[in-house]
C-alpha cells in the first residue's frame, strides 16, 4: 500500500475505532457527525476486487468521510480507473475531499455533493462495480437505476445486510429484491458487516 495512502487510512481507523466504542457504550451520539465506515475487511475485500476485476468505472453510494473511498481509489490508481462517490452532508463532504488530498488520490476518486438520488440519474455506464452504503431504505432505488447502468459482469455490492440488527428487516427485502431479479445472480458475503454481492448476468 502506497505510505501516503496507509496514513490517512491509518488515521481513520484510529477515528472509527473510538466512535465504534462511542457507538456500543450505549452513549447519545449523532449520527451525522459519525464516520460511519464499512471497516478493513469490507474496505480490503472491494480493493481486491476491484484488482481482480480490473474495475475501471467505479461508484460509492454513501461516502461520508472517505475511508471506504481511500481503499476504491487505491486500487483504482492500480487499474486506471476511477471512482465517483457522494456525499450530502456539507462537513463529511469537507472532510472527505481533506481526506483524499493527503492521499493523493483526488485525481482518482472524484466526490459529488449532494443527494445520492438525483446524482446516481447522472452516472453514465457501464458502470464495473458499485458499493451501497448510505441510507437503508434507499437501496431499492439506487439498485434500479444503476442495474441498467451495470455492465454484464459487473456488481452491486451493498453494506449492511448482516450488522447492526436493526436494518435486517429491510436488508431482507432487499435481498428477496435483487435475487428475484431475472438479471442477477446474488449471495451474501459474510465479509464486514455482510455485504450482498450481485452481479448482473445478462
Ligand atoms: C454508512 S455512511 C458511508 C460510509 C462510507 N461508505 C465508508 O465506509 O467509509 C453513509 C453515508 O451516506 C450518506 N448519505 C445517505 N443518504 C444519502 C443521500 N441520499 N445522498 C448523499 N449521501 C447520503 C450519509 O450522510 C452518510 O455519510
Amino acid at each position: 500500500m502506497d505510505t501516503k495512502v496507509q496514513a490517512v487510512i491509518d488515521e481513520l481507523q484510529s477515528r472509527i475505532e473510538s466512535e465504534q466504542a462511542q457507538i456500543d457504550s450505549g452513549q447519545g451520539f449523532d449520527v451525522n457527525q459519525l464516520a460511519l465506515a464499512a471497516g478493513a475487511e469490507t474496505a480490503g475485500f472491494l480493493n481486491l476486487l476491484i484488482r481482480t476485476m480490473g474495475a475501471k468505472h467505479i461508484v460509492e453510494v454513501g461516502t461520508s468521510i472517505g475511508y471506504t473511498a481511500l481503499w476504491l481509489g487505491e486500487a483504482a490508481r492500480a487499474t486506471d480507473g476511477h471512482v465517483i462517490g457522494m456525499e450530502a452532508i456539507d462537513s463529511k463532504y469537507q472532510q472527505c475531499v481533506n481526506n483524499l488530498t493527503r492521499a493523493g488520490l483526488n485525481d482518482v476518486v472524484e466526490v459529488r455533493f449532494g443527494d445520492a438520488k438525483v446524482i446516481v440519474r447522472a452516472i453514465e455506464g457501464p458502470i464495473d462495480l458499485v458499493f451501497l452504503d448510505a441510507w437503508k431504505d434507499d437501496y431499492f432505488d439506487y439498485f434500479d437505476i444503476l442495474l441498467p447502468k451495470l455492465r454484464v459482469g459487473g456488481c452491486i455490492i451493498a453494506d449492511n445486510i448482516i450488522y447492526p440488527a436493526s436494518f435486517q428487516e429491510t436488508m431482507r427485502r432487499y435481498q428477496d429484491y435483487v435475487r428475484a431479479h431475472a438479471n442477477v445472480r446474488s449471495y451474501l458475503l459474510s465479509i464486514g458487516n455482510g455485504e450482498e454481492m450481485s452481479v448482473r448476468i445478462k
